[in-house]
């Protein structure tokens, strides 16, 4: 689906996923803001760059004024993680810019380890939740700070839970639904997950919903 003179501005899109990201949003004609730490060394053609450090609300509300949509790929992957929340509390100053200026559509991207009161039973996703918590408190301790931050934030978010990221192609067939009630593989490819953020700026059925998706 294109969108021709949309704008989204995405968060936490310097790293792998950010890049399929980028392109993705190119790909269907939307006008791009990537909001890059001070410290980061970034470059992308054809998209906006505002940089700053997302404490600064005011740097995050410039970045997201006039968007259409935020989409963030922000969350813990560096070991160690550190204890002070920074996802969460990143989280949180996006969602207050986002208010500030009438922003209103969030898709993020979260995990199985943030579990969905819908949920079901699922050990290949329940395990590796468990073992973060347990071997990783500080990055697990983020991980559902950032969920309860979008899911207390009244904005009209979607979270997009993955388990385990690939650079594989897009296949034809991706599962999305509930952990425990859907089929699920334990991979997603970055550019599936890309395809799909985009594809919920424009499609209300997620609303409020964090489907786990993972390639079919
Ligand atoms: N890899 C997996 O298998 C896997 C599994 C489940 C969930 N995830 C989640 O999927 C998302 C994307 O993964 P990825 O492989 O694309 O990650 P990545 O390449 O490491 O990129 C991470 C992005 O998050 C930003 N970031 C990390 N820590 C930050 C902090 N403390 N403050 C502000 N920004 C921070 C990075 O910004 P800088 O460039 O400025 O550091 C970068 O833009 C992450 O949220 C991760 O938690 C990944």
């Amino acid at each position: 689906m294109t969108l021709p003179n949309m704008k989204a501005t995405l968060f936490g899109a310097t790293g792998k996923t950010g890049k399929y990201l980028i392109d993705e949003g190119l790909k269907r004609g939307m006008d791009l803001t990537v909001f890059v730490r001070s410290s980061t060394p970034f470059e992308s053609p054809n998209v906006r760059i505002v940089r700053g450090e997302l404490a600064d609300i005011d740097r995050v509300r410039e970045a997201v004024r006039g968007a259409d949509a935020a989409l963030s790929a922000l969350g813990p992957t560096a070991v160690p993680h550190p204890k002070d929340l920074p996802i969460t509390r990143a989280t949180q100053a996006i969602i207050s810019a986002m208010k500030q200026e009438d922003v209103k559509r969030l898709i993020a991207v979260s995990t199985g380890t943030a579990a969905d009161p819908g949920d079901g039973p699922d050990w290949r996703v329940r395990a590796p939740a468990l073992l973060i918590r347990l071997a990783m408190p500080s990055a697990y301790r983020d991980i559902i700070g950032l969920a309860e931050a979008i899911r207390d934030s009244q904005l009209d978010w979607t979270m997009v839970r993955v388990a385990f990221l690939k650079n594989h192609p897009a296949s034809a067939r991706l599962n999305v639904g509930l952990y425990g009630h859907s089929r699920h593989t334990m991979t997603v490819s970055r550019e599936e997950v890309a395809a799909f953020m985009f594809d919920q700026i424009s499609n209300p059925e997620f609303v409020h919903k964090a489907p786990g998706i993972s390639t079919g």
